[in-house]
């Protein structure tokens, strides 16, 4: 027996119209939060036109699936074959760049095009987020002029990008951002034609539940409103998580319990990596007909590998009852989870069923939103 992944479709869709409709800009999807051709093409299908991509691979996997969609390159340390093979083959001309030495990589690769949007990755704080991406990319303060200056001799269209942290908890991440970039135009004193609030817009896992996304959008957009360039300049945001966080979930199986310990067939090197190597908790439910009506224990997980890591402490809430032989349902798994599967131990081999039911956790459904806070008002 293998775990299955249930596909909710509806639920990305729902997803990707609410970021379409309510974003008060462009909403480019992260494609590494989750790869799989069905979401591309269904996000496409529900309005997002345009993707972000960090790899030659997704670069290929993207414009074979969508030859019309626009492709933004925005890992900003590639490699140099990379850069020529998607402007010259997939039609991309949009790229980020942390370095003087990844803007003269670019320009190398691409015979000194003019064509080209750069945007400046901005270096910022990861503190209000769950998973930091503050020390590896971003061009630090002081640099932040000389290579926005740069840049802008270099672009067709500059722009200015950072991410604040996966899972970004409350708005003023953005609005901390946001006063950063402020900051970066004012110094260098340079036009700029694009403002990417990058990725970080939230999903809700047990306790981690975030405000609703309007409040983000009415942050970012009074924040970009404020910016000297913003009669001129396009709005953009890198959603990965948010689109597809409720895309998928994992049905495992308890093959043994010792104690509060359920050890199941799917794991740290399934699509609960991080679940094991960053403490992430998801949402849990017993499979049993009829329902248990057993109180809830905590309980942590093993998953199926020989290694001692395959570990997830949870906790994760599940009757007392839970023993081998039964079904757990684990939500919220369609971004990063499914993505970051292996084959290691000669494990991760899934089924996919679709399913029209509602995923255990959603934030977007209208209902469970306060009225006052379900428009943005431009
Ligand atoms: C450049 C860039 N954009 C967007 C994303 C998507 O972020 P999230 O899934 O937090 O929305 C990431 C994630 O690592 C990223 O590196």
């Amino acid at each position: 027996m293998q775990p299955v992944t249930l596909i909710r479709p509806h639920a990305a869709r729902r997803a990707a119209r609410f970021f379409v409709e309510k974003f008060p800009g462009r909403s480019i999807y992260a494609v590494k939060a989750n790869p799989s051709p069905e979401l591309i093409q269904l996000l496409w299908d529900s309005g997002i036109t345009h993707f972000d991509v960090a790899s030659i691979a997704e670069v290929r996997l993207v414009s074979r699936l969508l030859p019309e969609a626009t492709l933004c390159f925005m890992h900003p340390v590639k490699a140099e074959e990379a850069i020529a093979e998607a402007y010259e083959h997939h039609g991309v001309r949009v790229f980020s760049l942390d370095s003087m030495d990844e803007l003269e990589k670019i320009m190398r690769a691409t015979g000194n095009a003019t064509d080209l949007t750069l945007c400046v990755r901005l270096r910022v704080s990861s503190e209000h987020s769950k998973l930091s991406l503050a020390s590896k990319f971003g061009v630090a303060p002081d640099e932040a002029k000389a290579l926005l200056f740069a840049a802008r001799q270099a672009a067709d269209a500059l722009g200015i990008c950072f991410h604040v942290g996966s899972q970004a908890m409350t708005p003023d991440a953005y609005a901390q951002a946001m006063h950063r970039v402020r900051q970066a135009i004012v110094d260098a004193a340079v036009t700029v034609d694009v403002i990417d609030v990058g990725g970080g817009f939230p999903s809700s896992y047990p306790g981690m539940e975030p405000p609703p996304l309007e409040l983000y959008f009415q942050t970012i957009h009074r924040a970009f409103e404020d910016l000297p360039i913003s009669y001129s300049a396009e709005l953009w945001a890198e959603p990965g998580r948010a689109l597809c966080a409720e895309y998928s979930s994992l049905v495992v199986r308890v093959e043994k319990r010792r104690g509060d310990e359920l050890y199941i067939n799917d794991g740290a090197y399934g699509a609960l990596f991080d679940a094991a190597h960053i403490g992430w908790r998801f949402p849990v439910t017993l499979l049993r007909e009829p329902e248990s009506e057993a109180k809830d224990i905590a309980f942590s997980f093993y998953g199926p590998t020989c290694d001692d890591l395959d570990h997830m402490a949870g906790p994760f809430l599940l009757p007392a009852v839970t023993r081998a032989g039964d079904y757990v349902e684990i939500g919220m798994l369609g971004a990063y989870g499914c993505a970051m599967r292996t084959g290691f131990n000669g494990f991760g081999s899934v089924e996919t069923v679709v399913v029209t039911d509602e995923p255990m956790v959603t934030l977007y459904d209208a209902a469970q939103r306060p009225a006052a806070n379900n428009v943005v008002k431009l």
